[in-house]
């Protein structure tokens, strides 16, 4: 995909992952509309903030992106959050919530804006998963299933315009430093987890590989791409996988 001139909306972009692949994407010549609930004010590019848990702010917020820009080419379905609770225990209150904004959010953007894609013939969304898409942890049981939603949707959606010109990726990066650990609704990771914080990646670097990724209209980023040794031995060999997160678990619990 040609990036030069192309309309990016791009959800979550106050922070993190979103804020870096904002940078990235203006650098290549994107014009950008930008939300978050505490998305600040930018004197080059559209900025609209509010609460994507809301359908009416998510509604309000394509209208007055297609206000400014006329079309959106690109979705950017960033915004997410998780929750550090067993599943039998969890607070169902905080999991409709997480499943509001990291499932029905996408979902509702998707149906707003692919239609207009369709149209044109050309767009793309981008779906931020997680290695959570491909492989449950479970010290994070109902955000892998609300990442696992996202991916099926990811390819489905994939499928489904095909014919239409309407490219989408899902990226599953593994752990990326940004504030998304302290932003989590409830609970807290394994210390094990913590502690592998050193193998960490970066925001920026993630959002490099995003933006070439599109580029290349990629199906799949799973990022580092080293995610994909865990992703197959999940595939392959999963009692070895799930009695190594287990021990980590029971360390946990
Ligand atoms: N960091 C990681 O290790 C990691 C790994 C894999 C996948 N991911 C995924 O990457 C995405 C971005 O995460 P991040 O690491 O950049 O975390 P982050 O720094 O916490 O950023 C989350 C973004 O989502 C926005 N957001 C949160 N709740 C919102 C709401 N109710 N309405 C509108 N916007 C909301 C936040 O903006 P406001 O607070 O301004 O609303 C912020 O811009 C998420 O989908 C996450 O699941 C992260």
């Amino acid at each position: 995909m040609r990036m030069e001139r192309q309309v990016a909306l791009i959800t979550g972009a106050s922070s993190g992952i979103g804020q870096a692949l904002a940078a990235e994407l203006a650098g290549r010549g994107v014009q950008l509309a930008l939300t978050g609930r505490s998305i600040a004010p930018d004197a080059v590019h559209f900025t609209c903030a509010g609460d994507l848990t809301d359908a009416a702010f998510r509604e309000e917020l394509v209208r007055r992106t297609l206000e400014r820009y006329g079309r959106i080419d690109i979705l950017v379905n960033n915004a997410g959050v998780g929750l550090y609770q067993p599943s039998w225990q969890a607070e169902v209150g905080a999991t409709r919530y997480m499943f509001e904004l990291n499932v029905f959010a996408a979902l509702h953007l998707a149906q707003l804006v692919v239609p207009g894609m369709r149209e044109r013939r050309q767009g793309m969304v981008v779906n931020i998963g997680s290695i959570a898409s491909k492989v449950t942890l479970p010290w994070f049981t109902l955000y892998s299933a609300t990442k696992h939603a996202l991916a099926a949707f990811s390819d489905g959606l994939r499928m489904e315009n095909a014919d239409f010109g309407v490219k989408v990726i899902l990226v599953c990066p593994g752990y990326v430093k940004t504030r998304f650990q302290e932003n989590v609704l409830v609970g807290r990771p394994p210390d094990e987890l913590a502690s592998g914080k050193r193998f960490a990646t970066n925001a920026p670097d993630l959002a490099r590989a995003i933006a070439d990724g599109m580029a290349r209209e990629r199906r799949t980023l799973v990022y580092p791409a080293s995610g994909w040794a865990l992703v197959a031995a999940w595939q392959y060999l999963p009692r070895v996988v799930e009695a190594f997160f287990r021990r980590l678990q029971r360390n946990h619990s």
